[in-house]
């Protein structure tokens, strides 16, 4: 097991740079196997949800080359078998294989996927959207779906909840199909839009992407590409987070403003010192912050993957804030551990409710999911004293060299095996 140890109270300054996106990532790999040739997709994260991936071509016999950040996926010799369970739980993402082996195979086999319990996470409108192509979903054993078709034939899906998993995983086997696929109510976010550009790149008739309404004219062979990953908005707000609690200032580089907006509203309305360049953000702490409240919601909105790390900035307002979570129904899991820090929080359904500003001292505290362990770093980073943060793992899972790019702008920071 790996903890990490940080002692918190510092100030923070100079240049993070941005890697690229954990939730484009997840999807452009699997994805990558519909090209009957070679793709080529630089700015992967070194995350291990990208070798969990990995693992999944390799597996299917898939030619994977990874040269520092960029990778080269060629599927001539792939073999479509089942995805074992061992790989499929590793992420949720793995989810993305069933719709491009069922785009590319009218197959796929694989047991159920993994990822943070930060709610029930049903994925009926992607088997929803399968059968609409004309596959037959089949649950076998409890915990295997089969998804077949004779053909795929384009349709159009409505989806009841602008899912971005169900949006993507629609794309990737409707990219293929005969004819006409229409998504309407479709997500929105920025991953959309690069993958979109991604199976464009290899010859795919896609428009739309970024709307609520995707169509997608299916295509016959899907050819070579290259592509690159956009930033990582949800690890850029993070750091701009952390800087607004202990910039001096702090540098969030390589990032596209636009897809924080939100964010950068919110921390504006709450009295943060914010420089917004065309592509970095310079954050500047302050002594005192207004209380600020924010309420999840899909793209545009607040991204509810900020909302954790975001409470944690709530303990140092002054007054009352509110945070209300609309996405997941699980989400407030950082809370238990945040007021062991210190801070002052009740929930009620799901709204936490934040009164400060609170001192923040260091304890022992869980990364119980990805985000909740972002939460955790940010608090540790501003909590007087050690902080120990076990389940790491989870951190790992979406942030580059955490620990690296912390101690490059002076935090004490380090993971230990233990
Ligand atoms: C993606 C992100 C995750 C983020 C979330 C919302 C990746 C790998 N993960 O997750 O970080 O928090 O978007 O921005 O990109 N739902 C259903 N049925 C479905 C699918 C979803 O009811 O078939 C519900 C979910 O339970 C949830 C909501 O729809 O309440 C949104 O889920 P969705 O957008 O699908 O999230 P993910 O794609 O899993």
């Amino acid at each position: 097991m790996k903890i990490m140890e940080i002692e918190g109270g510092r100030d923070l300054s100079g240049t993070i740079r941005i890697s690229g996106a954990k939730n484009a990532t997840v999807a452009l790999i699997p994805a990558a196997i519909l090209t009957d040739e070679e793709a080529t997709i630089c700015n992967i994260p070194e995350i291990t949800d990208t070798e969990a991936l990995c693992d999944i071509l390799k597996a299917l016999k898939v030619d994977v080359k990874r040269a520092s950040e960029s990778i080269v996926i060629n599927p001539k010799n792939m073999v479509n078998t089942e995805i074992e369970e061992k790989f499929s739980k590793k992420l949720r993402a793995s989810y993305y294989f069933m719709g491009a082996l069922l785009g590319k195979y009218k197959k796929a086999e694989m047991y159920f996927p993994g990822g943070c319990s930060i709610g029930a996470r049903p994925i009926d409108l992607h088997l929803k959207g399968f059968e609409a192509l004309g596959a037959k979903v089949t649950c076998a054993e409890n915990n295997k779906y089969i998804v077949e078709a004779e053909e795929l034939k384009g349709a159009n899906i409505y989806l009841d909840i602008a899912s971005v998993g169900a949006t993507i995983n629609i794309m990737l086997a409707a990219v293929r199909a005969k004819g006409k696929t229409v998504i309407d109510n479709a997500a929105k976010e920025p991953e959309i839009v690069n993958v979109a550009t991604f199976l464009n790149n290899m010859g795919a008739k896609i428009t739309g992407a970024g709307t609520s309404t995707i169509k997608i004219q299916g295509v016959d062979h899907l050819g070579k590409c290259f592509h690159e990953v956009i930033p990582d908005r949800i690890e850029a707000g993070t750091y701009i987070i952390i800087g607004a609690l202990c910039g001096t200032p702090l540098k969030v580089d390589n990032i596209i403003p636009e897809h924080v907006d939100a964010l950068l509203s919110k921390l504006e309305e709450a009295g943060v010192d914010l420089e917004i360049g065309t592509d970095y953000v310079l954050v500047q702490k302050q002594d005192k912050y207004k209380a600020t409240s924010i309420k999840t919601a899909v793209y545009p909105g607040f991204a509810t993957d900020l909302q954790q790390p975001f409470t944690v900035l709530q303990t140092q307002m002054t007054g009352k804030s509110k945070t209300t979570e609309t996405i997941w129904e699980n989400r407030f899991m950082h809370i238990p551990y945040l007021k062991e820090l210190g801070a002052n929080i009740e929930i009620k359904n799901q709204t936490a409710t934040i009164i400060g500003p609170t001192k923040l001292k260091g304890c022992e505290v869980v990364a119980t999911d990805l985000r909740a362990g972002a939460a955790m770093v940010a608090a540790a980073l501003t909590a007087e004293g050690k902080t120990t943060i076990t389940n790491v793992e989870h951190i790992l899972r979406g942030y580059e060299s955490i620990v690296e790019k912390l101690t490059s702008v002076g935090a004490k920071i380090k993971i230990k095996e233990v």
